[in-house]
């Protein structure tokens, strides 16, 4: 009896202290609002008590928000049709009260939150607003009727790109349903309403189309996949899934509540391995093919001279039409080889019979491209939609009725503009969440490269200066895009996408001049809370900010002058010759700026200095990326010389050339002769060519160098 009174008195504890400590809510979000007007009245109290009021049409956006209330506060809010109620949060339709399509109104008394959409989306946006305003205290969740209370004011907010993309390519590496719909909620929670799935490519076809059943019986499914950066070895596991039309319709459902288009992607004529491993009848060469177990761009591509292949490609975007509603379909487009289509009797005859020439901008292959483009264009503008293409159908003569999706810079969308095609912003320099979020690449799961840090997100401009605003009407929207080759599971994914999503709906959304970095970092660290409540995995490099500490011992060599007898490549050459003496290492990322790259030509370095000095060790470390075309150095010396002028050599040493079987890394190399005395030291550091079981086969390796010590 006693220890129940206890237990009840420290329950009434809690809940007092549930009420007292539970923060008002915050409408400092991201992205952030584009008008908040606070006043001196009081706040709403919102708890179980309140009830969700709705116009009929909104009844799903009412039990949106009474989940998500559920989710951050604990308690279930009673949802009903609003019949002129005074009190409660009151959903309603204005379109008139707008502008603009998908905006909205909260309005906050102390009786009543009047939430206001220019549409069904826009009163969307404003639960979004109204859920990540609320504060998050696990917890305190659900203790003894928890409640918080919304500061009075009106906010009012609207999109700034209609078009507010994510990418996601289930190829590579199939991602499940319940993982696409996750990945949609993180969507909505962005306030993201364009998501393009990614359905074909070589190494997997996921769509399920009835006409051609082994392109999911087959074309879903490889037998195996290689190891590591395209090396030559191969795992033996069976990899594939694909989606039925059904599960497809149920989760462009799902999709459609969260006021989401699907954009499905037929990726052609390039990427199509897998369609041609079941009916290679379809490729130039007639197979067989297999679906592919690299990464990397196929040279076996449809064959745009057979008119077989072009009934298929109508046959497979008909279907796709039939499944998805999407007003855009995305046909693809993009790192098309030509190889096959310069060889091909029927590409030949058909360039023939179409009068295709070359001039001096494109090939004849290129022209051929653009006729399988706008061929295909008007089987989906038949049905009323339009075409997505990646910047490459630019080379050519694409009608101007496609949408450009830029992804190489942003140079294609600026040309595209100019040109009068509506752009898509995705440049893989701002927009692509596949690459390293840290440079500390040691302590991340595995990567296809790049280097794409949060920051630079939040930096990217998706209105090009080049253009007039006339043009930059044009430019319809934003995405990043998430392909999957070295990601392999769903909790990847998420991990790559957040919080880098977050820097791109401030894009998105609100596109602001000025962009303060820390005050967006701030207004992050509330929603990192909603993460971890729904259990999102996410990179924490901006949270925790990492200082740099890798540093070599001082040195002979260490700040003294040096000077390069060969030039770095200008893109991996950042401030020269003196990072190769600063005492700074660089980790495993090449593209850090911490490492120069040199192709073709040795690292050939003279270092004074300063007054004779005795040694006997010279060390560098070099960076290997066998995938990146990055290997060890075949060959290092040392000489050295007392007047700059005249060297003798004092050591020199072969390096093997790094294989596949060994690891990826940095390696330092150390030459140790017997002790000299001089003022002037140079190290000579030669690359290898690239073996014959390497795509680059044919071309010189890279050597990159961070650090040259002697002593
Ligand atoms: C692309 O990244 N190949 C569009
Ligand atoms: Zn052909």
């Amino acid at each position: 009896m006693k220890k129940l009174s206890y237990l009840i008195v420290a329950a009434l504890i809690l809940t007092a202290c549930a009420k007292e400590q539970l923060p008002q809510a915050n409408y400092d979000i991201i992205p952030q609002p584009k008008e908040v007007k606070l006043n001196e009245e009081k706040p709403f109290e919102l708890s179980s008590k309140t009830v969700i009021r709705y116009e009929k049409v909104l009844q799903r956006e009412a039990q949106f928000l009474s989940e998500y209330v559920n989710d951050i506060m604990g308690f279930a809010m009673e949802i009903q049709e609003y019949q002129g109620q005074t009190d409660g949060i009151v959903l309603k339709l204005s379109p008139d009260d707008f502008d603009q399509a998908e905006a909205y109104e909260i309005n906050v008394t102390p009786k009543q939150v009047t939430i206001t959409g220019s549409d069904a989306a826009g009163v969307f946006y404003a639960i979004q607003t109204l859920r990540k305003s609320l504060p998050v205290s696990p917890s305190l969740r659900g203790v003894g009727g928890s409640q918080t209370t919304l500061p009075s004011g009106t906010i009012r907010d609207y999109p700034t790109f209609a078009y507010r993309g994510m990418h996601l390519d289930p190829c590579r590496h199939f991602m499940d349903l319940d993982s696409v719909k996750i990945y949609l909620d993180m969507m909505a929670l962005h306030n993201m309403n364009q998501f393009h799935f990614h359905l074909s490519e070589d190494q997997g076809w996921r769509i399920e189309i009835k006409k051609y059943p082994e392109l999911t019986e087959i074309g879903a499914w490889r037998n195996g996949t290689v190891i590591g950066h395209n090396g030559n070895l191969y795992d033996t596991i069976r990899h594939g899934g694909f989606y039925t039309q059904d599960e497809l319709r149920d989760l462009i459902q799902y999709a459609a509540e969260r006021h989401i288009n699907i954009i499905p992607e037929i990726d052609l004529p390039g990427h199509m391995q897998a369609a041609l491993a079941c009916y290679p009848q379809l490729g130039c060469t007639g197979g067989p093919y297999e679906v592919w177990r690299r990464w990397g761009v196929s040279d076996d591509v449809l064959c745009a001279g057979n008119e077989e292949t072009m009934r298929f490609v109508e046959d497979v975007l008909n279907e796709v039409m039939d499944v998805f509603p999407s007003p855009y379909i995305h046909i693809g487009g993009d790192e098309c080889p030509k190889v096959r289509w310069e060889k091909c009797p029927k590409c030949q005859a058909k360039i023939k019979e179409l009068g295709i020439k070359k001039d001096d901008k494109f090939s004849a292959e290129d022209y051929l491209q653009s006729y399988v483009m706008n061929r295909m264009a008007k089987v989906v503008e038949a049905r009323g939609r339009r075409v997505i293409g990646w910047d490459e159908i630019l080379d050519g003569n694409v009608s101007e009725t496609a949408i450009i999706m830029s992804w190489r810079g942003t140079e294609g969308g600026i040309e595209a503009a100019r040109k009068g095609h509506d752009v898509i912003m995705a440049p893989s320099s701002h927009l692509y969440f596949d690459y390293y979020q840290s440079e500390d690449i040691a302590s991340e799961p595995s990567c296809i490269g790049g280097y794409l840090p949060v920051e630079r997100v939040y930096e990217f401009q998706p209105l090009p200066e080049e253009l007039t605003p006339e043009q930059q009407k044009h430019i319809i929207g934003v995405q990043a895009n998430i392909w999957t080759e070295y990601i392999a599971h769903f909790w990847h994914v998420q991990y790559m996408a957040l919080p880098r999503m977050e820097a791109l709906t401030e894009i998105q959304w609100n596109n602001p001049k000025e962009r303060d970095f820390e005050a967006f970092v701030e207004r992050c660290k509330h929603m990192r809370q909603l993460y971890d409540l729904y259990h999102y995995r996410y990179g924490k490099h901006i949270f925790e900010p990492q200082v740099w500490s890798d540093t070599v011992a001082p040195n002979l060599a260490t700040r003294k002058p040096i000077t390069l007898r060969e030039q770095p490549a200008e893109k991996y050459a950042y401030e020269g010759a003196k990072q190769l003496v600063d005492g700074e290492l660089g980790r495993g990322l090449y593209n850090s700026g911490r490492w120069l790259g040199f192709w073709g030509k040795p690292l050939d370095a003279v270092i004074d200095l300063g007054q004779p000095a005795e040694m006997g060790h010279v060390r560098f470390r070099a960076l290997i990326n066998k995938g990146a075309w990055i290997y060890n150095p075949s060959e290092a010396m040392v000489l050295v010389s007392d007047d700059g002028v005249t060297f003798r050599e004092v050591a020199q040493k072969d390096i093997p050339i790094s294989t596949w079987a060994d690891n990826d890394g940095i390696f330092a190399y150390e030459l140790e002769f017997a002790p000299v005395k001089a003022r002037f030291v140079e190290v000579i550091i030669k690359g290898h060519d690239l073996p014959d079981d390497h795509d680059g086969f044919g071309h010189p390796a890279w050597i990159f160098v961070d650090e040259i010590e002697v002593w």
